[in-house]
């Protein structure tokens, strides 16, 4: 089956095409086409992503993307869209433009979680067998969750964060810092020449029972700190504040790998690009004895091949999302 995937939730417009077989316990993908537009110059100057910016950027990117992901019409057997979770304004636009494509094409249109996309990107272009039980986390810019997953269509959600996610957190220590937006990439690359042990942020809820998270006291305590220490490092600052996250996640799935008796762990979402955390999460699943699976870097961040691919399992689950924008949307 050959699905086209539209992804509008934030600030990337993301179409591909996507060839998917087999069945839910062995599904195949391969990529077709790929394109991903990001906006991030425009929304740049402000910081962070502006939702009505990001409207008028996918309405303009849409029709070019999609004349260079389909070139023929007759190209695919279906078209999937992103319904949420995301900002309305910004799903909004790419769900008028699947529906009027599958309108014009007569392809049906199949309704895709985001957060589903990011937890099976893991399955893209993936050789080996991932074992259940899985321990999954998904840290993106709007999202921090670990659950247990038992098959592709059974999971369980074992905690998410309070307050800030893990990507939010790092746009945000980010900005304090006058980089750019997005924090992510800028944090990392500046953390490689800094001292992680240089300041001792706190590691919120790290020996909590449970698996909530809260990452907005660590963002507070960065801002108190870089206040009262105006000369300090932002290199040490970057470096310090990405280990206290580093920590948390290690610890939490730690404990969620020995209580569920994992035999894989799974790290996606846009975070997951972070070479330091995914060395991290590694570590841990070679000490647990566990197999560690994550995306192909590209398909961390936003796209719309996870799309497509979580399009083809929700359909083998007989699920049916609503086509409308679901911006709270879970999982
Ligand atoms: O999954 P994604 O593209 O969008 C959402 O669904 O939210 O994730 C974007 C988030 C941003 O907060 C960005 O700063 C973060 O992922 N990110 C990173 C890195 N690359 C992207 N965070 C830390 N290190 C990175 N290398
Ligand atoms: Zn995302």
């Amino acid at each position: 089956m050959r699905i086209l995937g539209i992804e509008t939730s934030c600030d990337d417009t993301g179409m591909a095409i996507v060839e998917a077989a087999g069945p839910i316990t062995r599904p195949r993908f391969k990529v077709v086409r790929s394109i991903v537009s990001s906006q991030i110059p425009v929304h740049r100057e402000f910081g962070g992503v502006v939702p009505n910016l990001a409207k008028r950027e996918h309405l303009r990117n849409l029709p070019i993307v999609s004349r260079e992901t389909l070139r023929r019409k007759n190209d695919i057997d279906a078209i999937a869209v992103t319904v949420g979770p995301g900002l309305d304004p910004a799903l909004w636009t790419g769900i008028e433009f699947a529906k009027r494509l599958s309108e014009d094409l007569k392809k049906p249109l199949i309704g895709v979680n985001h957060l589903e996309g990011h937890l099976y990107s893991s399955w893209i272009n993936m050789k080996e067998t991932i074992e259940f039980p899985a321990i999954a986390l998904i840290v993106s810019g709007g999202h921090t969750i670990i659950m247990r997953m038992d098959s592709l269509k059974k999971w369980k959600k074992l905690g998410e964060t309070k307050d800030d996610a893990v990507g939010e957190a790092f746009d945000k220590v980010a900005r304090m810092l006058g980089l750019p937006y997005p924090g992510g990439p800028e944090i990392e690359k500046l953390a490689k020449s800094g001292n992680p042990k240089a300041i001792a942020f706190p590691r919120p809820l790290i020996k909590n029972d449970g698996f909530e998270f809260s990452f907005s006291g660590l963002k507070t305590a960065v801002l108190y700190y870089l206040r009262d220490n105006l000369k300090a490092k932002k290199a040490d600052i970057s470096s310090s504040f990405q280990q206290s996250i580093i920590d948390v996640l290690v610890e939490k799935s730690k404990k969620a790998i020995r209580e569920n008796g994992a035999r894989s762990l799974i790290l996606c979402g846009g975070v997951a690009s972070n070479k330091s955390i995914r060395s991290a999460l590694r570590g841990l699943s070679v000490r647990e004895g566990a197999g560690f699976y994550s995306p192909q870097v590209n398909l961390n961040t936003d796209n719309a091949v996870m799309i497509a691919a979580a399009a083809y399992l929700t359909k083998l689950r007989k699920k049916n999302l609503a086509i409308r924008s679901q911006p709270n949307l879970n999982l």
